[in-house]
């Protein structure tokens, strides 16, 4: 039995890893994937996942375009880390595959109104605007999503965008409160997690080693990607956040956290887009989001390798 999902994007170098890990797994039915303004603007993101699409040999998924600023505040995007494309690393032929007609909040609405109660589970690797803005004009798609296994915030780890706040969460706050107070199953990855993929050398070695066009793409972008988080953190890799995500779905068990009260900073310029989480369990808030803590960072790049090695 595949599980549906719909994969909302902003690529980005570890969104794409993420959305080849899917589309390179039997057990996921990718009903579309949806982009948002992020790590570049939307022009780009939209573009990008049909680069990686096409990339896959899979010219039949649906891509939208969704949203191209966040709720209220400006968007902010992060050249910096992904470079001026978004996905720099290797120059990859411009997409010949349309994008799909229509927004993404519509076809994030129309397509979990036509599928049975619990059925979606959402995938969003960026900033959560085109999830809320679904939510918000149509709060009865709700009982529709099984859960939302997002990537996005911090506690331990602390911001990577301020010292605060992580980038998705940091690029729209108001889009995560409406997300993180939806009622809806949250599974969050946090940089908790995601600090404790760290690519290495064997590890991009070993995409290389597929000897594939997707192989040799994957290994270019996480050659590219980690420059900025060495420099930055002095680690020996960069952390590939967004596959968590997809790979959370394939094997839950490799990750371990805490199913606990997480809120969203809104108020404070100071701490915007803080994600506040009650890990000791000091207040009597909801339990709304399992916000992970751990992973099996080798069973994690051995899954990724051989799936990818599949496209
Ligand atoms: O903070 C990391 C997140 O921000 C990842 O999703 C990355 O792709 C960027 O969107
Ligand atoms: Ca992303």
């Amino acid at each position: 039995m595949t599980r549906k999902i719909i994969i909302d994007t902003d690529p980005g170098q570890d969104d794409a890893v993420a959305i080849l890990l899917a589309l390179g797994s039997p057990e996921l039915e990718v009903l579309g994937i949806t982009c948002v303004a992020g790590n570049v603007p939307l022009p780009l993101t939209s573009k990008n996942a049909r680069v990686i699409c096409e990339l896959a040999g899979r010219r039949d998924v649906k891509v939208f375009a969704g949203c191209e600023k966040p709720l209220q505040r400006p968007l902010v995007t992060a050249e910096y880390v992904h470079g001026k494309t978004g996905l720099d690393g290797i120059e990859l032929p411009a997409p010949t595959m349309p994008l799909q007609d229509g927004h993404a909040v519509d076809f994030l609405i129309e397509t979990l109104r036509a599928e049975a109660p619990g059925a979606v589970t959402l995938c969003p690797l960026g900033p959560l605007t085109n999830i809320a803005t679904a939510l918000q004009r149509a709060p009865d798609i709700a009982p529709k999503i099984a859960e939302i296994v997002l990537m996005g915030g911090a506690y331990f780890e602390v911001g990577n965008t301020t010292p605060a706040a992580e980038f998705n969460i940091h690029v729209d706050p108001q889009a995560a409160e409406i997300v993180f107070k939806s009622g809806i199953p949250l599974v969050v990855m946090p940089l908790d997690v995601t600090h404790k993929v760290l690519t290495t050398r064997a590890r991009v070695e070993a995409f290389r080693a597929l000897g594939t066009p997707v192989g040799h793409a994957v290994a270019s972008w996480t050659d590219f990607f980690e420059r900025f988080d060495m420099a930055k953190y002095g680690s020996q890799g960069a952390p590939l956040h967004d596959p968590c995500v997809i790979a959370y779905l394939l094997r839950p068990e490799l990750f371990e956290g805490r199913h606990i009260n997480v809120e969203i900073e809104t108020q404070s310029e100071l701490t915007m887009g803080m994600t506040v989480a009650d890990w000791w369990g000091v207040t009597d808030r909801p339990r709304n989001a399992m916000f992970m803590g751990k992973v099996d960072a080798e069973g994690f790049y051995q899954l990724l390798t051989e799936r990818i090695g599949r496209l």
